[in-house]
């Protein structure tokens, strides 16, 4: 299983990393445009394999697409991070040209791959990557939910004073702070439904901390998170890489599930062997409907200032 990465910033970085001592490829290609630094990031990545035991071999190459050739998953990470105080959707104008070039540069070496878009703002990333190649919906897969539903996971726990391991929960909808959907109706503590142990306040409150959670770590960092989005890509492509069909709220095209048409959002897909295995709707309740659909709105806006 040979994997790219394109972009050897902070996510692509630690996403080929997670891959690594996850040890289920057999070659991660890391490409960028600067001059050295996907060699370099992959040469200390290499040297850390013996400590952390794994066999998949790192190779960093400056903009030569030869290398990632017949990669059966290529994750797209270039463009710019957001700073403090800005948002996902002012980054539209510069990501956007970068992420179409790059998707038609891996498609010319790698028809057959499966695309994972991280670049923000991510889910209208998703859709221009739909809009501008040929390849089929299945195989076009934007990365927010996951991330978004381990923060929310985070925050849970942090709520309930519980191991994150008992909590499991979802976030859909749109990858930007007021278009997150938490399900705080579904989440549960080991089958027990969270709001039975925590008050509704406190619940709004973890699910408004989920939403901002990105930028919550921008204003900490001085720049985008990497750690929890890198491990989130990881976990998709080991899931399509192992076909284990987990299931994962990923932003993908949707054509009437949810009453959404000819946009990217996130809701749960079964993730395996030939990208999105089947795309599964929930009960909403009302109000998770209300917001989804608002989410939606967001989106389109957002689609709308694409040059396509
Ligand atoms: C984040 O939320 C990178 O959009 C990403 O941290």
């Amino acid at each position: 299983m040979k994997v790219t990465i394109v972009g050897a910033g902070a996510v692509g970085a630690s996403c080929a990393e997670y891959i690594a001592i996850k040890n289920f490829a057999s070659e991660v290609v890391i490409l960028d445009i600067k001059e050295g630094f996907a060699e370099g990031k992959a040469m200390d990545l290499m040297q850390t394999a013996s400590l952390n035991n794994f066999d998949t071999k790192i190779v960093g190459t400056t903009n030569d697409y030869s290398k990632t050739s017949n990669s059966q998953i290529c994750v797209i990470t270039s463009g710019i991070p957001r700073k403090p105080g800005m948002t996902r959707e002012e980054l539209i104008g510069i990501n956007a040209g970068i992420v179409k070039d790059v998707a038609s540069n891996l498609l010319k070496e790698s028809p057959d791959s499966i695309l994972i878009v991280v670049s923000n703002p991510m889910d209208t990333m998703t859709y221009l990557v739909h809009k501008t190649t040929s390849i089929p919906s299945s195989r076009i897969i934007g990365m927010g939910g996951a991330l978004d539903s381990a923060r929310f996971k985070y925050r849970l726990a942090e709520a309930l004073e519980s191991p994150i391991s008992d909590i499991d929960g979802m976030v859909i909808g749109g990858h930007s702070d007021k278009g997150m959907v938490p399900l705080t109706s579904m989440a549960t503590r080991n089958g027990i439904r969270v709001s039975e142990l925590i008050s509704e306040k406190r619940l709004n409150q973890v699910a408004e901390e989920t939403k901002i959670g990105g930028a919550t770590l921008t204003k900490l960092l001085g720049t985008s998170a990497w750690y929890a989005p890198g491990a989130a890509v990881s976990s998709l492509v080991q899931s399509i890489a192992c076909n284990h069909k987990k299931v994962f709220p990923c932003s993908v095209m949707l054509d009437g599930e949810y009453g959404l048409k000819d946009l990217c959002i996130g809701v749960p897909i079964v993730l395996g062997k030939n990208g999105i295995e089947n795309i599964i709707e929930l009960k909403l309740n009302s109000d998770e409907m209300k917001n989804l659909r608002e989410s939606a709105e967001g989106v389109s806006m957002t689609n709308s200032l694409l040059d396509i």
